[in-house]
């Protein structure tokens, strides 16, 4: 590092382990955006159970993918809203200035390089706190919908819909048209009620897997049941969405979606465990504009400044985020 190499706060680590334990903030470089790329100044960041997961180094075999034994990228957070700072050569399409949003990788800093490709223009109006919302959790809850082929009518049922991704969930799939039963924790029933969702189901109290009249489609996103117990809820011809399932620390959910893969072709029911595909063009600058037009509401549950992302981070590692967790560094 020379004199003159500008710096910044990020939040780091070089070991996996819980966020308390292993991220800290530190002073690092301001990135320079290569070839295809834009810098942007962050505003705001979402959370997301990646970035846990991440964090971690969870499941063991992805460390193959992120780096053995210690993550590759140091910098945790990817989701992010923020201003655009400087372009890198080949980009035309951004300019300084430009409110965006987009999933990126080591966003949790006052400055990270987004492929320009990725990125999604934020309409005036919206906040970076609800804009840093959509990106991961946004898209996933969209694509769960379709790959669930939801439609008018159909009776939907959704394991975990006051999180993340559950939160833009209920939402889609009520504006699909579908009947929507979200589970959750007693403390979140209002806020899933609120987001559309007509049936409630408190899993402290009742069990989804014992209801009388079957679902059309069940989106597994609490991935604390076997796949067993999801199917007993669901109609023959129905679809099952798996999105995650906690599965063994070394392998994840892959056992419980390969067994459902292998399954599907010799049942009636259908079993699609599905990984969101980020980067799909227009995708979040769509629901970016549903935001815009008050059809559609981040329900961010919580917001920490920039001094407290850990503590943030730590937060939905405990798995009861409600809604969206989102770290804001700089207002407006
Ligand atoms: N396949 C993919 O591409 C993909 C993409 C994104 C996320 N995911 C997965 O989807 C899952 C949810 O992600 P997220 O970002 O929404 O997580 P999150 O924001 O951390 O939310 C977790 C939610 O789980 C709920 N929950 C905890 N225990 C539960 C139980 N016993 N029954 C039902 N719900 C329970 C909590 O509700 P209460 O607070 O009310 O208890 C909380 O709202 C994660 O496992 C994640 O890995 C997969």
């Amino acid at each position: 590092m020379t004199a003159m190499t500008r710096t910044m706060k990020a939040i780091a680590h070089d070991e996996y382990g819980e966020a308390a334990d292993v991220l800290a903030p530190r002073e690092v470089p301001v990135p320079e955006p290569g070839r295809g790329e834009v810098r942007v100044e962050v505003h705001a960041v979402s959370l997301n159970a990646a970035d846990v997961y991440l964090t971690r180094g969870e499941p063991t075999i992805g460390r193959l993918a992120f780096g053995w034994p210690r993550p590759k990228r140091t910098i945790r957070g990817r989701d992010v809203a923020g201003v655009v700072d400087s372009v890198g050569p080949g980009v035309t399409e951004w300019s300084p200035g430009d409110r965006v949003a987009a999933e990126g990788e080591e966003s949790l800093a006052e400055y990270t390089c987004v492929k320009a490709s990725l990125l999604a223009r934020v309409p005036d109006g919206v906040p970076f706190t609800e804009a840093a919302a959509v990106p991961l959790a946004g898209v996933t809850a969209l694509q769960a919908v379709r790959v669930g082929e939801v439609k008018a009518g159909d009776r939907v049922l959704v394991n975990g819909a006051s999180g993340g991704v559950g939160t833009f969930l209920v939402q889609l799939a009520t504006a699909a048209g579908a009947e929507v039963t979200g589970v959750c924790g007693a403390g979140n029933t209002d806020l899933v009620r609120s987001l559309g969702a007509v049936h409630v189901v408190d899993y402290g109290v009742e069990d989804f897997t014992e209801a009388k009249e079957p679902y059309d489609v069940v989106i597994d996103l609490a991935g604390n049941r076997s796949l067993r117990e999801l199917r007993s809820a669901l109609a023959p011809g129905g679809t099952l969405v798996l999105t995650s399932g906690h599965g063994s620390r070394a392998m994840g959910p892959l056992w419980r979606n390969a067994a459902a893969s292998l399954t599907s072709p010799f049942v009636r029911q259908r079993l699609r465990p599905f990984l969101a595909r980020s980067g799909v063009d227009g995708e979040v600058e769509g629901l970016l504009e549903r935001v815009a037009a008050g059809t559609l509401r981040p329900a961010v549950g919580r917001t920490y400044p920039f001094e407290r992302a850990v503590d943030a981070l730590a937060h939905v590692a405990r798995g009861h985020a409600r809604g969206k967790v989102v770290v804001v560094l700089r207002e407006g």
